[in-house]
């Protein structure tokens, strides 16, 4: 088709550029996306549709013939058995069971049990920036408040948060569409230290377990047959990196969001009920994973196209969000706007588990941040992370006043 992205670093800055010109044209189109191609799906309907369709896999191993695919260098062999092994890159029934041995741990009401200690951490965070000149938003807090959190549901030590950080970078990295073997293997080590890690932390709990959920997933382990050694790592470090990397990202993208839209802040200043309907809005207009991908199963005929077994779908999350056949005036940004739809969390069998804590964190935090900092404004305009698919921020420097 006619419509071409630029340079990547041009999309980074502005997506929504390309999704505009995509809704225009066509739903469901072939389009060579980086170092992808592929289905690429921009409209909303189509979008979750495809996330609804079990014709639309992760794993497409179990479809096509082994030779058919590559095999890994010695350097990734190890990386891909863990990513392998990680409920988001598989499909049922392993998938369903694993999902379901942590599914329990994130329910709204066991998240909203942690409130009281969000909200603790948050004012902490605050206190301490309030000693310093310069504020930068992701370091000082908002990097900082989910690790916290998602660290001490697993049971992993918070001390060593600098560490989790270069795993996340390194595992994102590895699911980038614009990532080739070179970058691969350079992040390798990283993960590959990060899985050394989780297996001494499981040597060291079934020692001394402790009341978290990597020691309820030891019992489970060693009780039965329900869960591998290889699949127990590979989850707590997908919870660990999936628990803090994208809301990371919600938190600082709504607060960029907030300054640069000075009349919507106001607002929420003024009613901080609001808080919750800003992060539905905020998850529209700029959501932590712009998209996401599966493969095509078997030959299928999709929104008028003919989609080949074993060919890519790219789901355009970020321009479903904007398809304005379902949302009115869908590059406003309205923190008032109501009945919002959006498909941040995925959809079917794969919405994001973590999606009442996420929402928990970023009401606290954002709530916390438009109460305790006045007077505030960005002292330069911050950097978008060099990622396709995460959308966030290098760092978020601001002034203000804490009190
Ligand atoms: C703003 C924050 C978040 C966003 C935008 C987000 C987004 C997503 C999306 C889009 C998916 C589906 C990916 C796909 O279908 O390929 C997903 C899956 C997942 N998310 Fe989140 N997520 C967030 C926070 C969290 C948190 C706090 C946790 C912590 C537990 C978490 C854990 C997971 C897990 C385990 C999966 C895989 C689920 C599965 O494969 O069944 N996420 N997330």
């Amino acid at each position: 088709m006619s419509v071409q992205t630029n340079t990547a670093k041009e999309f980074i800055n502005d997506p929504y550029h390309l999704f505009r010109q995509l809704h225009s044209h066509q739903a469901v189109q072939w389009f060579q996306f980086f170092n992808s191609e592929g289905w690429l799906i921009t409209g909303y309907k189509e979008a979750e549709a495809a996330l609804k369709d079990s014709r639309f896999v992760k794993e497409i191993s179990n479809h096509v013939p082994p030779e058919s695919l590559g095999t890994p260098s010695e350097t990734l062999m190890p990386v891909f058995n863990l990513t392998n092994n990680m409920m988001l890159f598989r499909d049922a029934p392993h998938h369903t069971r694993l999902r379901g041995l942590v599914t329990k741990a994130f329910t709204p009401r066991m998240t909203e049990k942690l409130r009281p200690t969000i909200e603790k951490m948050a004012n902490y965070l605050l206190d301490e920036m309030k000693n310093k000149q310069e504020h930068e938003l992701i370091a000082d807090f908002a990097y900082t408040l989910p690790v916290m959190v998602i660290a001490e549901l697993i049971g992993v030590p918070n001390e060593d948060r600098e560490q989790f950080r270069e795993w996340s970078d390194a595992f994102i990295k590895f699911i980038d569409l614009n990532t080739t073997e070179a970058d691969l293997e350079a992040v390798a080590p990283q993960l590959k230290e990060a899985d050394t890690y989780m297996r001494n932390l499981i040597k060291a709990k079934r020692i001394a377990p402790a009341e978290d959920l990597l020691s309820g997933l030891i019992a489970v382990s060693d009780s039965g047959d329900k869960l591998s050694e290889d699949e127990m790592v590979a989850t707590c470090l997908l919870l660990l990196i999936a628990g803090h990397e994208t809301t990371v990202n919600l938190i600082t993208n709504g607060y960029y969001l907030l300054l640069k839209h000075p009349f919507e802040m106001e607002k929420l200043i003024n009613d901080l009920s609001l808080v919750s309907n800003a992060v539905e809005e905020v998850l529209r207009f700029d959501p932590p994973v712009l998209l996401t991908t599966r493969w095509i199963s078997e030959d299928l005929e999709f929104s008028g196209q003919a989609l080949k077994k074993a060919q890519v779908a790219m789901i355009a999350l970020g321009a479903a969000n904007r398809d304005p056949a379902v949302v009115d005036n869908p590059d406003l940004f309205d923190v008032s706007r109501t009945n919002i739809k959006h498909l941040s969390f995925a959809s079917g069998a794969h919405y994001c588990l973590g999606a009442p804590l996420a929402r928990l964190e970023a009401n606290i935090a954002l709530e916390t941040l438009i109460k305790r900092i006045h007077n505030v404004e960005l002292s330069e305009e911050p950097t978008r992370r060099n990622n396709i698919i995460f959308r966030g921020f290098q760092a978020l420097h601001f002034n203000g006043e804490i009190t």
